[in-house]
């Protein structure tokens, strides 16, 4: 009786197996289509609304699809959302706000100034002085570089992302990193304050030891 069972078994997967190869033109019996054939959304497609709605309420009986990315899903590599609302109290909250990012490579800097020349230049110039070409068109156009008190990061991070009177959002143009490394671009536009005293500094003792050597 066993033997009997297994020799069937044996008998019917060499004809499964054969049957299965019978002619690699044609495709073998689908049982799971889905699973074959996924259905493909076109993102810029014109899609028949008979079959497809961007409403939720009738998602029962029509495929749902908006082409938007599920709420609250971060793509792969990106950084996590700026979650300030966009308005005076948000605007408040930047204030203490600092760079996520590392400090900006040579390369990254390249990018950034290349980006911010793009993006921003046009208005506000290359160096950031409101002199760009298209500044007296828009009007109101701000000296970003010798604001005082001096923008935050977190404050020029916020200005890119929700744009602000005559300024456009940049935040469907430039991805977060790309905006985070323009204010780090931004950084590099501004007079070295900092520094001019540390030379002074430095220059100090030598005119000391030079006295001390008379
Ligand atoms: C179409 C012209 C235009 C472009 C392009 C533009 N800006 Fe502006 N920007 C403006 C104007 C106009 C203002 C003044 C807004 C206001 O009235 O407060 C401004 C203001 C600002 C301010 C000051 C915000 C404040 O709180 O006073 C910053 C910072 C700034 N822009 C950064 C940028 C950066 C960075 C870019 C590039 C990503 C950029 N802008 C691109 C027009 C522009």
């Amino acid at each position: 009786m066993k033997k009997t069972a297994i020799i069937a078994t044996l008998v019917l997967s060499t004809a499964v197996v054969f049957i299965s190869c019978d002619s690699k033109r044609q495709p073998g019996k689908v049982y799971m289509p889905d699973m074959a054939y996924s259905r493909a959304y076109e993102s810029y497609a014109l899609r028949d609304s008979n079959i497809f709605t961007t409403n939720p309420a009738d998602a029962g009986h029509k495929i749902f699809y908006n082409s938007l990315p599920p709420a609250g899903t971060v793509r792969r590599g990106d950084m996590l959302p700026f979650n300030v609302p966009n308005d005076s109290a948000g605007l408040a909250m930047t204030a203490q706000m600092q760079n996520p990012l590392p400090p900006a490579t040579g390369r990254d800097l390249e990018e950034a100034g290349r980006l911010f020349n793009i993006n921003c230049a046009i208005c506000h110039g290359a160096k950031g002085e409101s002199n760009g070409p298209l500044a007296e068109k828009v009007g109101g156009v701000k000296n970003i570089i010798t604001a005082s008190p001096k923008f935050s990061d977190g404050h020029l991070f916020f200005v890119m992302t929700y744009g602000q009177n005559n300024m456009g959002s940049y935040a469907s143009q430039l991805s977060r990193e790309q905006r985070w490394r323009i204010v780090q671009y931004i950084r590099t536009l501004e007079p070295k304050t900092e520094a001019a005293p540390a030379a002074t500094a430095a220059a100090a003792p030598k005119a000391d030891s030079a006295a001390v050597k008379k």
